[in-house]
């Protein structure tokens, strides 16, 4: 199947150009002005320099980038006493619908269980279900003998990032020597360390206290986990690193606190990235509020207090900050989130987003913000693929890249709905916001999935990646 996108702007992270994209196959064949003839004629079933084409998409007036990739979900995830609402299936449509065609989600070590007990229970989930590609981060919670000789099986393997927790007492938490054991083998295997950084223990002791003073909604969960927390955490996390030699990657980065931290440690050479997420840009500690409806906008780190953003949106600017991923991890309102009425201890952690991430960030940061469309496509797309393995792959409108391909439309204009959005989830967080800018045609691998604001996809299209280690590494 030979697939010819004409007339559009291509927008990689380097640059932008007017051209054609030629698609064979799974792959980017050629990328140039293809449809010029050489003998300026043409002719019937033929697209010039191109050849023979079976489908001709016209993406005039329209931009032509790499398909979006989101670095940081959770499907179905095990999490306060319910689970994550979007299964494979509803979570990599909603995506595709949303431009992003490759997530990576994280597998969970089951607790006193083993690494591979987590991997081949992720695997079982995801396989046969997903409408694009996908892969694995590790999740460990116990740093043992046995599960840091699985992390080096669990490199060759393609799973080549291992998250771990100073937040989350009791559940996912780990010690810093547990934490710097882990830092030590994956320095020698090649891996990359993903840190969820808030100081756990010492929330808890807010909490509990707060929670004990009759001050018990949603609001609270936003006060009690101090953006100092985060900073604490961070700088110790790196520092960590730093003394591990392995590179490490702040996970779904919220305050100004922990911004300091990695600008500092970049700046002194430190191998330390970080990712931010659309609710730390556009959401605020105030939506917390509103009594028990700020459930919705339960998540860990909390929305912090609007004069935040400005930081944040520096830090994406200048690099500080390489990549905007979601942290999706959906509950309903009704039945998951009402489990934590009383008590805002008990309300599940967690947002849906993955439809929503392109779209945001090109309507807050492109049409109304400080953001090149290329850094738009760098930091949703081409640095996600840099960091995480894909390099070449993915991220990229380049001959020999998988042709995973978005028409985006940056004009269009919507309004976010849980009405009208494919998360399976019964709120959305950014509900009547009107946002510039749409994903028209999507296609993963070569193949169309979606046009004209349907799914036309098969399920089970997307495949695993087997990842090698980030190219930002070495
Ligand atoms: O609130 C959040 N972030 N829920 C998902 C789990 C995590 O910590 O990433
Ligand atoms: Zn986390
Ligand atoms: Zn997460």
């Amino acid at each position: 199947m030979r697939t010819l996108i004409s007339g559009g702007t291509i927008v990689n992270a380097d640059g932008s150009v007017e051209a054609d994209v030629l698609v064979d196959g799974h792959t980017i064949a050629a990328v140039g002005r293809l449809t010029a003839t050489t003998d300026g004629l043409g002719g019937s079933g033929e697209s010039g320099l191109a050849g023979q084409v079976d489908r001709r998409i016209d993406a005039s007036g329209k931009y032509v980038i790499p398909g979006a990739i989101d670095v940081h979900t959770h499907m179905e995830l095990p999490f306060g006493g319910t689970a994550a609402k979007d299964t494979f299936e509803t979570g990599t449509l909603a995506a595709a619908f949303g431009g992003t065609t490759t997530i990576l989600d994280f597998a969970v070590q089951p607790r006193g269980g083993s690494l591979r007990a987590g991997l081949d229970a992720w695997h079982a989930k995801a396989e046969g279900n997903c409408a694009i590609d996908y892969g694995f981060h590790m999740i460990m919670s116990d740093v043992n003998e046995q599960t840091l000789a699985e992390m080096d099986q669990l490199v060759a393997e393609g799973v080549t990032d291992f998250k771990l927790f100073t937040a989350y007492p009791g559940v996912f938490f780990s010690d810093d020597g547990a934490i710097f054991r882990a830092m030590k083998q994956t320095a020698k295997n090649g891996g990359l360390i993903m840190m969820h950084a808030e100081n756990g223990l010492a929330i808890d002791v807010v909490a509990a206290e707060t929670h004990a003073a009759g001050k018990t909604d949603p609001y609270y969960h936003g006060v009690v986990r101090y953006p100092i927390f985060e900073g604490e955490a961070t700088n110790r996390v790196i520092r960590l690193a730093e003394a591990a030699g392995v590179p490490v990657y702040i996970v779904h980065l919220s305050a100004r606190d922990a911004l300091n931290e990695v600008r500092a440690a970049r700046d002194r050479g430190a191998n330390a990235f970080a990712e931010t997420c659309p609710q730390y840009l556009f959401l605020s500690l105030d939506d917390l509020g509103n009594g028990f409806e700020g459930a919705k906008y339960v998540c860990s780190p909390p929305l912090r207090p609007k004069d935040h953003w400005d930081d944040l949106w520096k830090g994406l600017v200048k690099d500080d900050l390489q990549v905007v991923s979601t942290d999706h991890c959906p509950f309903d309102f009704e039945g998951q989130k009402e489990l934590g009425r009383g008590d805002f201890r008990k309300v599940p952690n967690g947002l849906p987003g993955v439809e929503d991430r392109v779209d945001l960030l090109h309507d807050g940061g492109v049409v109304g913000g400080p953001l090149t469309k290329e850094r738009w496509v760098e930091l949703v797309s081409a640095a996600p693929a840099r960091l995480f393995g894909l390099a070449g792959r993915k991220g990229v409108i380049a001959a020999g890249a998988d042709a995973d391909i978005v028409v985006y439309d940056p004009n269009r204009r919507h309004t976010i709905s849980a009405s009208t959005h494919h998360m399976n989830v019964d709120y959305s967080c950014y509900e009547g916001r009107e946002v510039q800018g749409g994903s028209d045609v999507v296609l993963s691998r070569g193949k169309v999935i979606i046009e004209n604001g349907e799914y036309v996809g098969q399920k089970g299209d997307g495949r695993f990646l087997k990842r090698t280690p980030s190219e930002f590494l070495s």
